[in-house]
This record gives structure tokens, C-alpha cells and sequence, in this order.
């Protein structure tokens, strides 16, 4: 079996019981937890920013994997390293320099992930791939949680893994947005090693997290 790790997205917590929420989650057997940021100007949606990341970040010792959907970027790359994000992802349609912000990121010594959007090809991003620890692969067009699963994106996943092998890099392969039961394993086997989830993880089972943790990691 392999390994695969899961890193809900909170998108789909109760916001007002966050710090539970993630010790929940914890609990659960989560490897991370993914904290969606937007701005409502990246996507039409707007939610928390590194104030709130610094204020759970006192209470939880689990991987913060922030995903940025926010622009311009860069600028705000170092307050969410402070906040207390472990690894923080990127959009690369949200800098004017792909490689600064990556090197910044790096600089302030947390892992950087880049995400690709449904219809952003592999190779804008190819030559830093060398350099980052995380490809997002969008599975939904960013900003809600709850959409429809975008099938054609697996064979995006096909791609990066086939670089990722050919070359021996080592980024994980990280995938983000309608991930459920029935195509969890197809995502896998594809090549991901990380599943994104907030619906699939707080809805199923009538809500039975654990349980819903425990079933995406069987693949
Ligand atoms: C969407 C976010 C995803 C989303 C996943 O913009 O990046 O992380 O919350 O949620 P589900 O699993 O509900 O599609
Ligand atoms: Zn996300």
C-alpha cells in the first residue's frame, strides 16, 4: 500500500470552533491540515489571513499547509512564514517572479509548494520543479469548497509523476478539490501522494471524520 497522506482542508470546518476543529482533526489521524486563504481578488472568495494562522498555530503542533490563493503575492509571503505556515503554496499566475517567490519562501526556511489551476499546463512551472517540495494540483477551479471533481486533471497528475520519476525530484504531488471516495484512488494511482479534502472529510459518514481520514488512506 502506499503512502499517502491526508491534509484536510478546514474550508469545511465550523470557523467558529476552529482551534477544536483542528484538534479534532488531529484526533482523526490527519497528517496536516490545509488552510485555504483567499482574498476575494486571486478568487471570488475571502477568508482568513495570518492573524488567525498565528492564532492556531499556539494551540497545534500538526503541519500548516497554507494554500495562497491570493495576488500579488509576494508581499505577503514572509507574514504567513511569521504566522506559522510549515509549507506555503503559491499560484504562479499570482507573482510576477515564480523563482523570487519560491526562493523567498525558501529563504524563510518553509517548504514551498506551486499550484497549478485546472487549465495551467505543467510546463509554465517545469524548471523550478527541481526546486520546490509540493505541486497543488487544482481538481477544481479555486475558491469554494463542495465542486465537482475535474477528471481531466489526472492526467496532469500522469505528467508530473513522469518528471518527478524520470528526473528523481522529490516534490510530493498534492491534489486539491471534489476529491471523494470513488476517485481518490484513481488520483492515486495517477501519481498523488497527498489528498486535499474538506467536504468529502467533514460531510461523509455523518461526519464521522475519523472514518472518512481512515477510508481516502486506503488506496
Ligand atoms: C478550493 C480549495 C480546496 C477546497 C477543497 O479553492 O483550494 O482546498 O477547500 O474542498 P473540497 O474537498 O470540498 O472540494
Ligand atoms: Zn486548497
Amino acid at each position: 500500500m502506499k503512502k499517502i497522506q491526508i491534509s484536510p482542508s478546514i474550508l469545511s470546518a465550523d470557523f467558529g470552533q476552529l482551534d477544536n476543529e483542528i484538534k479534532r482533526l488531529e484526533d482523526a489521524g490527519a497528517d496536516m491540515i490545509h488552510v485555504d486563504v483567499m482574498d476575494g481578488h486571486f478568487v471570488p472568495n475571502l477568508t482568513i489571513g495570518p492573524p488567525v494562522i498565528k492564532a492556531l498555530r499556539k494551540n497545534s503542533k500538526l503541519t500548516f499547509d497554507v494554500h495562497l490563493m491570493i495576488s500579488p503575492v509576494h508581499k505577503y509571503i514572509k507574514d504567513f512564514a511569521d504566522a506559522g505556515a510549515d509549507i506555503i503554496t503559491i499560484h504562479p499566475e499570482a507573482t510576477d517572479n515564480l523563482k523570487e517567490s519560491i526562493n523567498q519562501i525558501k529563504s524563510l526556511k518553509k517548504k514551498v509548494g506551486v499550484s497549478l489551476n485546472p487549465d495551467t499546463k505543467v510546463d509554465i512551472i517545469e524548471k523550478e520543479l527541481e526546486n520546490i517540495d509540493l505541486v497543488l494540483v487544482m481538481s477544481v477551479y479555486p475558491g469554494f469548497g463542495g465542486q465537482k471533481f475535474i477528471p481531466d486533471v489526472i492526467k496532469k497528475i500522469q505528467i508530473l509523476k513522469k518528471i518527478k520519476d524520470e528526473k528523481n525530484y522529490s516534490y510530493d504531488i498534492e491534489v486539491d478539490g471534489g476529491i471523494n471516495f470513488s476517485n481518490s484512488k484513481d488520483v492515486v494511482s495517477a501519481g498523488a501522494n497527498i489528498l486535499v479534502s474538506g467536504t468529502t472529510i467533514f460531510r461523509e459518514n455523518d461526519g464521522n471524520i475519523k472514518k472518512n481520514i481512515e477510508t481516502l488512506k486506503e488506496v
